[in-house]
């Protein structure tokens, strides 16, 4: 039976036997015995082997390199080393599967930009073991705290007709031939047609889901508080550190829920997932605050206990026309916030936390609700040190005369979302809720600065490697 590094570590006792399976990170030879530094991803943590000459298997040592897998059988005891517990001292040890001397990461301190060159061998790395393990923890959070609240789990398609942001910013789906304007039957020998979306697979333009929201307003339309949880796309060509072409979001949806309901729970579940982070990190968070951003662990202690700001988009446009900083982008009631205003708030204004409500409704989708005021719509953003907007959400239009102006507006064609009306028509309600994307709070949680590196395998702009 293999134990896992990281419960040999926790042990209570010493152990004999004991068998360890994982790669070799270092390898010191002396005359009459080998240090080796075990990990098997399952920890930060090395754990310590020594191997002495001519135990069993021990004729391969010098085949043992860095980055070669192993197993070690062998005691757990106490290590007179300082810095550890426990040590193995081996009876037998088994190379299982050698890495020659090209393997890639010999040695620390690669800039992150060769480590994305090679992200198949990255999570090997000790600071990527430590970005996935959390990624991993967080995803279990997400799901905690929803069950926690009684929230029901709903599977969104990934295959849509819709554009729920309204961006034009969708990857087609489609079995017709890309290269050319016939049908795929046609470039296979069938009839040649042109092709069109009426004959291509759904007999209709299909796409990558940009958000699952609308399909998550039905489902909260009868199931009162729902989430999703899954893979989005966004053909936008953004080259930025925050933005990915294919990312995951989070997305609760509440019935009888307003935009105050809404920004309550985001405020919620940030401060959540960051309160998680601070317990269960299990030694990763260490690796971060120590070789990413030294204050990372002061900083999320503090948005973990602190209120977060609330201020409207009014109140932020004054805040920044009356900061005196020149922007790239000018600041004039009426338009988008950018980057640098969002972090300008949340950076150097608060400098905490911030959400920004109340837009004015020409820079937002069609499904927001319109206020008393005519002029703004029921929308909040959260911003985030470091980052900007880590969630996006609104209070709906859950008044169907009202949604068809909108959409009227925004040139929709109604036909395509009459099941999205009918969500009016039948039995409507208020219901809010929002979108949290999830590696940008990841970066937020570890501090990484470029979304990149907290994703498996990066899709941006002209890159879809692995
Ligand atoms: O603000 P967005 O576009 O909102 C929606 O999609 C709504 N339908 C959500 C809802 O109300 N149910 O996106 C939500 C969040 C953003 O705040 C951001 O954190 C993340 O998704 N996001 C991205 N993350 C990485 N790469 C991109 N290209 C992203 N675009 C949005
Ligand atoms: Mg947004």
């Amino acid at each position: 039976m293999r134990t896992l590094i990281k419960n040999a570590l926790k042990s209570e006792t010493a152990q004999d036997p004991i068998t360890l399976k994982g790669w070799i990170r270092t390898r010191r030879d002396n005359k009459d015995f080998s240090f080796l530094e075990l990990n098997d991803g399952t920890s930060l943590a090395n754990i310590q082997c020594i191997a002495d000459a001519g135990i069993p298997g021990y004729d391969d040592i010098t085949k043992m390199s860095t980055g070669s897998a192993i197993g070690i059988t062998g005691k757990l005891v106490e290590s007179p080393g300082k810095g550890q517990q426990w040590e193995i001292h081996a009876a037998s040890i088994e190379l299982i599967g050698e890495a020659p001397t090209d393997y890639p990461l010999q040695k620390k301190g690669h800039t992150p930009e060769f480590l994305r060159s090679i992200s198949h061998l990255r999570p090997r790395a000790n600071l990527y073991g430590a970005v996935f393990r959390m990624r991993s923890r967080m995803a279990q959070a997400v799901h905690r705290f929803f069950v926690e609240r009684d929230f029901t789990y709903v599977h969104t398609p990934i295959i849509t007709a819709s554009d729920c942001e309204g961006a034009g910013e969708m990857f087609r789906v489609t079995t017709h031939n890309p290269f050319t304007t016939s049908t795929s039957s046609a470039a296979c020998g069938g009839a040649s047609a042109t092709a069109s979306p009426d004959n291509d697979f759904f007999n209709k333009a299909t796409y990558l889901t940009v958000s699952g929201q609308l399909e998550g307003e039905a489902f909260a339309t009868a199931l009162s508080n729902i989430y999703t949880f899954g893979p989005t796309f966004r053909a936008e060509n953004s080259n930025t550190s925050r933005h990915a072409n294919e990312f995951w979001m989070i997305e609760p949806e509440m019935a009888f829920c307003d935009l105050e309901g809404d920004m309550d729970l985001a405020e919620e579940f940030v401060k959540y997932l960051i309160t998680d982070v601070l317990e269960n990190n299990e030694g990763d968070l260490e690796i971060f605050n120590k070789f990413i951003d030294k204050g990372l662990r002061a900083r999320l202690e503090f948005v973990a206990e602190k209120p977060f700001q609330r201020v409207t988009y009014t109140e932020a446009v004054e805040i920044l026309t009356k900061s005196g900083k020149t922007f790239d982008y000018p600041v004039t009631w009426g338009v988008n916030l950018q980057s640098e205003h969002e972090r300008f708030l949340t950076e150097e204004h608060f400098k905490c936390p911030t959400t920004v409500y109340n837009y004015p409704k020409e820079v937002k989708p069609f499904y927001m609700r319109i206020n008393d005021d005519g002029k703004t719509v029921a929308a909040m953003d959260l911003l985030v040190p470091g980052i900007g907007e880590i969630v996006g959400g609104a209070q709906r239009e859950e008044r169907l005369d009202i949604l068809q102006a909108n959409m009227a507006q925004h040139k929709l064609n109604e036909e395509d979302y009459q099941w999205y009306t009918d969500l009016r028509k039948y039995g409507t309600c208020p219901h809010a809720g929002f979108g949290l994307g999830f590696e940008r709070m990841l970066m937020f949680a570890t501090g990484m600065k470029n979304i990149r590196d907290v994703i498996p395998f990066a899709r941006t702009p002209g890159s879809c490697e692995f």
